[in-house]
């Protein structure tokens, strides 16, 4: 077991995201909670993973899903109690896994007690905990739009003033320029660590010293000062993880908030790489270029090595299924998931899997008026009035909607997919009773069983921790591959990203590698499609 108390032990760790609403639900009101979890501890055990990240579980409207809180300090009942919470830190603890929560520091719910004071008169103390601007119906200070569309400031008629919320219109923006603000946010963090939780996802922290004035949201010209506070105030155990969500997060950016020194955070979300298949606009897909994606993970293993550290992730609750995304979701499910895994989990940082992921579990097929998700239920309304077609809209739901990632956990062939005794808050993915856990438990074979050798290794061999990458093949539309190299060790990835047999010569050196972990059996000669391949050598040669 890891060493948790010690600087950078999340260096050699794997994560789990939990999405709870959809992950298990254990008193049928076809809510996922944290009861649910509790029972799949020894799932996750089993998988291998030394955390799970548990998206939001705090009181809250679900406007959106939890990002949208109500009380910090309690949990949404429906996900159970303060006892189950505290029950499921301390069984996760005695299994090795640590209890990473979801801090939503930028914005609280309009119901949070904060706002609702603070919509009690300008000099109310908690006025200034939000941003407010001056104005007039119908005149809003500028023309900034919300992430999940519309105008990014909200008229109250009662004070004349308009407050910002880059989100929805149920999620205010906190004012981080107001020190109190800071202080209690810090304090309601201790809360949590003085109850075990081990580390924190910060949601959209690239966000908080934002400057509407200026039209400014993400990085703000005092954002490094307010993570290093937050940091110093909040987290200062070593052994406290902490990965920020930061869109707009570029190299040089990540190694500021990522610097081995951990005066800011453990490691940030970036999403470069996921923006390389979208057009326009969110809802607007582009084929995905192979090269391109090589090189934007080449550029981040190279530059954050030494200076900072990754985190690894191709799937998550924002986003579509990546074995539909990338891979083939129909012939090739199997082969191309695990591909997909192996590219991944053969590079540095620290991976994170996103629930069903390790099943290759795929996008929903659903119906336009079967969206539950705002953002997505936002766009179809407004591309609606805009003229488009209901199948172009239905096409891009179906590539982009974070709904994909969002259906219930298939856990067996039984109806619902063994997620509820009830009816499932949101529709079950029709392919459950190929695609679950119980069917890839069984089967020597399955993605889950990869997965589970591919976190194993990571532990075995210091060079996933440590070995410098270098890119073979840029150019090649197919095959990705890389090697990862230390003095003692080195590494080489094979992946044919593609549904076709593609030739491939073993570069010098690796003639009688062993095979750490394949995706189909035998050695390499021609690669099959989506054929993977870890191969090992216990020193330079
Ligand atoms: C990012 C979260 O991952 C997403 O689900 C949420 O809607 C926004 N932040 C707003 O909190």
């Amino acid at each position: 077991m890891l060493d948790k108390t010690v600087y950078g032990w999340w260096k050699s760790a794997v994560f789990y995201q939990i999405y709870p609403k959809s992950f298990l639900d254990s008193d049928g009101d076809g809510i996922g909670d944290i009861p649910g979890i509790l029972s799949r501890l020894d799932y996750l055990s089993k998988l291998g993973v030394d955390g799970v990240w548990l998206s939001p579980v705090f009181a809250s409207p679900q406007a959106d899903n939890g990002y949208d809180i109500s009380d910090y300090r309690e949990i949404w009942p429906p996900y159970g109690t303060m006892e189950d919470m505290d029950r499921l830190i301390a069984e996760a603890k005695k299994r090795g896994i640590s209890v990473i929560m979801d801090l939503v520091l930028n914005h609280t719910s309009d119901e949070h007690p904060w706002f609702r004071e603070a919509l009690k008169g300008r000099d109310n103390p908690y006025h200034d905990y939000y941003v407010w601007r001056d104005g007039k119906p119908g005149c809003p200070p500028n023309d900034m739009r919300a992430c999940f569309g519309g105008s990014a400031w909200e008229y109250v008629p009662e004070l004349h003033q308009y407050y910002f919320h880059q989100y929805a219109v149920k999620q205010p923006d906190l004012n981080w320029d107001n020190p109190e603000v800071r202080r209690e946010l810090y304090h309601m963090i201790r809360f949590w660590v003085d109850r075990g939780v081990e580390g924190f996802r910060l949601d959209v922290i690239d966000s908080v010293a934002k400057e509407p004035d200026k039209k400014i949201t993400a990085r703000g010209p005092k954002l490094h000062e307010y993570i290093r506070e937050l940091s110093a105030s909040a987290f200062p155990e070593p052994g406290l993880v902490t990965v920020g969500e930061a869109w707009s997060a570029d190299t040089e950016e990540a190694t500021r908030w990522s610097a081995p020194d951990g005066s800011e955070l453990s490691m940030v979300f970036q999403f470069e790489h996921i923006c390389l298949d979208q057009g326009g606009e969110k809802w607007d897909t582009v084929p995905l270029s192979l090269p391109r994606l090589k090189r934007c993970f080449e550029r981040w293993q190279r530059e954050l090595h030494g200076r900072g550290w990754n985190s690894l992730f191709l799937d998550n609750h924002d986003l579509p299924r990546v074995v539909s995304r990338w891979g083939d979701d129909g012939r090739y499910r199997v082969e191309s998931a695990k591909c997909l895994a192996a590219m991944l989990h053969g590079m540095e940082g620290t991976p994170y899997v996103y629930q069903g992921e390790e099943i290759g579990m795929t996008n929903a097929p659903l119906g336009l008026d079967e969206y539950e998700d705002l953002e997505t239920v936002n766009m179809i309304a407004e591309r609606r009035e805009r003229g488009y077609p209901d199948g172009d809209i239905l096409a891009s739901a179906r590539a982009r909607s974070r709904d994909n990632a969002r259906t219930p956990m298939q856990w067996d062939d039984s109806p619902n997919a063994g997620f509820t005794a009830g009816t499932p808050w949101f529709k079950v993915n029709e392919n459950f009773r190929e695609v679950n856990v119980k069917a890839a438990m069984e089967d020597p074979d399955s993605v889950f069983y990869f997965y589970q050798r591919l976190i194993a290794l990571r532990k075995t061999c210091p060079v996933f921790r440590d070995g410098e990458f270098t890119l073979l093949l840029p150019e090649d539309e197919a095959l990705f591959v890389y090697t990862r190299e230390t003095d003692a060790e080195r590494l080489l990835v094979v992946c044919n990203m593609s549904g076709e047999e593609r030739e491939f010569d073993l570069p010098a050196g690796f003639e009688s590698a062993a095979t750490l972990i394949a995706n189909y059996p035998g050695a390499v000669g021609v690669l099959r499609p989506w054929e993977a391949r870890i191969l090992y050598v216990g020193g330079r040669t």
